[in-house]
């Protein structure tokens, strides 16, 4: 049946496999935000639980997207599993701290993914990777924007208001 399956696709079983752990870092990543935005909406940060909301959804269409490819090329995409996801978070910096360290890490894995691809001389998929490479950019850069607002505002007096009304306003230019 693997053999079989192999005739009809030319993703090796390796790739096929690096980008289902791939489907479900999304899929963790998905679910880690939406924890973020209960988090934030039960502390009273509801500009900040609107922002990690969009960022669920978004991760949620990452993850699709890489489903979408490995079944289009005729590999076996796999539905992940999410277990153990985190509910509580020490304070509203941290929360925003995770999350860049999050971005780092997935842009980290899509770096290895397309090392593995040039390896193993799959330009396809390296082509097809390319759109997440540079979404990376942009994913990295409002993650880190928005934890600077900690530093920039401060969490003093009305600060923690302030940089939560911030928080969705954060946009990245990529015309330069
Ligand atoms: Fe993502
Ligand atoms: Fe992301």
């Amino acid at each position: 049946m693997k053999d079989l399956l192999r005739l009809r696709t030319s993703l090796t079983e390796e790739i096929e496999r690096v980008l289902n752990e791939q489907i479900k870092m999304e899929a963790d990543a998905s679910a880690m935000y939406l924890a973020m935005s209960a988090w934030c909406d039960r502390n009273g940060f509801d500009c900040s639980a609107g922002y990690f909301k969009e960022q669920s959804d978004e991760e949620r269409e990452h993850m699709l997207r890489l489903f979408k490819y490995v079944s289009d090329m005729g590999g076996r995409a796999v539905s992940p599993d999410v277990t153990n996801v985190q509910v509580e978070f020490e304070s509203f910096r941290s929360v925003f701290e995770q999350a860049l360290q999050q971005e780092i890490a997935v842009t980290q894995s899509f770096n290895r993914i397309a090392d593995r691809c040039q390896k193993s001389k799959d330009y396809v998929t390296f082509t097809f990777l390319q759109w997440f490479l540079k979404e990376q950019i942009e994913e990295e850069y409002v993650a880190r924007r928005a934890l600077e607002l900690f530093d920039v505002i401060g969490e003093e007096g009305t600060g923690q208001y302030e940089i939560d009304k911030r928080v969705p306003k954060i946009k990245y230019e990529d015309t330069y």
